[in-house]
């Protein structure tokens, strides 16, 4: 992938615009990770130079004590990436730790921003009490940098992400008035997708274990999907229903075509039971999943192939980075040798 070259699958029509994604290495993926963020980055590898980058770094953040997980869960990230549909041939796939220029524009916007504009952020302050280290505080500057390094214009994410684009818009922005611009501003690019609940009825999170991972097998679906939380006041067949208040409905909604007539005015009648209600997911969502998992067994079976792709990945990325971060030099005039005077 060259940003002068065409693909050869017939994609010449790219945008001439960059995305960055990133996902922490958090281990195997599940069905919020596939639904609310790879199905969109698939759709946009195909419009855009993309780079998706596994943030083992802002891992770290959180786990520094305890890293021995760490290459399993990046290899297990990187495996569902490809099995969801990111193919190495269209867009990068590389881990950020190996790509160094994301620690150096680090450093660099670390000096143009103030730590009460870091300790203002929501997601600061909902974890100083646990987490209070210097790097977590500058998790977002971290951020900044991998999307800046690329020089990004768009970043697809989530809703609770939004302040963190902003703030790298922001850093891009005051390095080019400090210095020469040399930063595009980069957009979130929202996601339109309903909030994935899991088994609990709060946001599907591995953290919560409240998830359906990519890696079950037809049969611990199933099982999940029995245990998914239903409307309290509906407890046997017959009782009326509240279907939008109803995690199961929110999957069906993705899996279930014509959910909306077919599911919602049964489940509201008390005609369709939960237990029947939640088979008719397991099949069709076991349906849906078949090729990723199918995939996805299939790369765990290649492991060598797996990690070729990221080190090529890391390859292409590095010669994007150290693009900019000649441009980063020669505006901040740190290039000493080659500097005119
Ligand atoms: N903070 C993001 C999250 O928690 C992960 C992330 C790190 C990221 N660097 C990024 C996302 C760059 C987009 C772009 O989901």
């Amino acid at each position: 992938m060259s940003e002068q070259t065409t693909t050869d699958n017939g994609s010449s029509a790219k945008k001439n615009e960059t995305i960055l994604s990133g996902m922490q290495p958090t281990g195997s993926l599940h069905v919020g990770n596939l639904e609310g963020a790879l199905r969109n980055w698939v759709r946009l590898q195909d419009e855009y130079w993309m780079y998706c980058c596994i943030v083992d770094w802002h891992a770290l953040t959180a786990e520094y004590e305890d890293t021995r997980q760490l290459k399993a869960n990046v290899f297990e990230v990187a495996i569902d990436f490809m099995a969801a549909g990111l193919d190495p041939e269209k867009c990068a796939i590389f881990i950020q730790s190996e790509v160094a220029e994301h620690a150096e524009l680090h450093l660099i916007f670390s000096m143009l921003i103030t730590v009460p504009t870091l300790t203002r952020l929501p997601t600061y302050q909902e974890k100083k009490d646990t987490l209070d280290s210097y790097g977590f505080l500058g998790y977002p500057v971290l951020q900044a940098a991998d999307i800046c390094l690329y020089n990004a214009h768009k970043v697809p994410v989530g809703k609770d992400q939004a302040k963190h684009i902003w703030l790298a818009a922001d850093l891009a922005k005051r390095f080019n008035f400090l210095y020469k611009k040399t930063f595009n501003e980069p957009e979130a690019l929202f996601t339109e997708v309903p909030l994935i609940l899991g088994a609990d009825n709060r946001k599907m999170s591995k953290s919560y274990d409240n998830h359906i991972p990519l890696e079950y097998t037809d049969k611990q679906t199933e099982k999940r999907i029995k245990s998914f939380y239903t409307d309290p006041g509906k407890l046997r067949k017959g009782d009326p229903g509240h279907p939008e208040k109803c995690p199961v409905f929110l999957l069906h909604q993705i899996y279930t075509p014509g959910a909306v007539e077919d599911i919602a005015p049964p489940c509201k009648s008390g005609q369709l039971g939960c237990v029947d209600c939640k088979m008719r997911l397991v099949a069709n969502l076991n349906e849906a999943l078949a090729p990723v998992r199918e995939k996805r067994a299939e790369l765990v079976r290649q492991p060598d192939y797996v990690w070729d792709v990221l080190a090529t990945g890391a390859e292409r990325a590095r010669q994007r980075a150290a693009g900019v971060m000649d441009r980063v030099r020669r505006a901040m005039k740190t290039d000493y040798r080659k500097a005119k005077k």
